[in-house]
């Protein structure tokens, strides 16, 4: 994809093939304690499945930290280019080289935090294979940095940088978005330290005019596979209604 805010003149790919499973199996080490997004996407998940059974897979999992989170009923997988702890239920494989799948498997919950800013030009595509993988009233939680927020910070291993909306348009033109949020706001930027700070923003799902398009530091966008029918259609209002009864539906407002 071009570079419209700026990320800086290496291209995409370039940048996405100098950070491979070596730089990876140390960076994402500082995973292992449950940071507050981590946490937040729990509550989230936790929140959704309302105890029943199901399959989740965790795209970029890292270290797994987000099993650690998730009640006992989610049967949790999870894929990374640099496995900290081989398991079982955890695959090693470079998303960017190969198509995201965990044998012939399918999910009930798919997720992908801290990640599609890592993917390249590959964005499309992965979202393509995430829709593949997810069954039929399956949803896909999936995270992005606000690179409009008032203090961006642009790392050197992002790939895939572009504005929120650019994001959004993209993932509706997969998914039916059912609502999108900010993970957390943060007039710094980066995610919630503080105590207080971080209690306020682990409970409230809500776009707030005017503030959240400049400190919103990541959203969450809660999505359901697409009607055939529905193929293309407008794109998603922030907190859209949701009219169907959606397993989506039911992450309120705070959790
Ligand atoms: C910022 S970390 C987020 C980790 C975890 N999801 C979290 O939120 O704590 C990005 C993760 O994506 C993984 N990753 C990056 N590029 C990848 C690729 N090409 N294939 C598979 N995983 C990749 C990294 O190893 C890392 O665990």
């Amino acid at each position: 994809m071009t570079d419209p805010i700026g990320a800086g003149s290496c291209t995409p790919d370039r940048i996405a093939e100098s950070h491979k499973r070596d730089f990876w199996i140390n960076e994402n080490r500082k995973h292992i304690p449950e940071h507050y997004r981590l946490q937040k996407c729990g509550r989230i998940v936790n929140a959704l499945v309302a105890g029943k059974e199901c399959d989740l897979l965790d795209v970029g999992c890292g270290p797994a930290t987000l099993m650690r989170v998730l009640q006992r009923n989610i049967h949790y997988h999870g894929i990374d280019i640099a496995i900290q702890d081989p398991a079982p239920n955890l695959l090693e494989s470079d998303i960017l080289t190969a198509p995201i799948r965990f044998g012939g498997k399918r999910f009930d919950i798919v997720v992908a935090q801290g990640l599609f800013e890592y993917v390249g030009t590959h964005q499309s595509q992965k979202f393509r294979e995430i829709a593949q993988i997810l069954r039929g009233n399956g949803t896909f939680i999936v995270s992005y940095t606000n690179f409009n927020h008032r203090a961006r910070q642009i790392i050197e291993a992002f790939s895939n940088v572009q504005p929120l909306d650019e994001f959004r348009g993209e993932l509706a033109r997969h998914f039916t978005i059912n609502r999108y949020f900010p993970a957390s706001h943060n007039w710094y930027g980066g995610q919630p330290t503080r105590k207080l700070v971080k209690q306020v923003n682990m409970r409230v799902n809500a776009n707030i005019p005017v503030v959240s398009p400049r400190l919103a530091v990541e959203y969450f966008f809660v999505c359901s596979r697409r009607q055939e029918s529905a193929e293309l259609a407008t794109p998603a209002r922030a907190v859209m209604p949701v009219t169907r009864q959606d397993p989506a539906s039911s992450v309120p407002e705070t959790v």
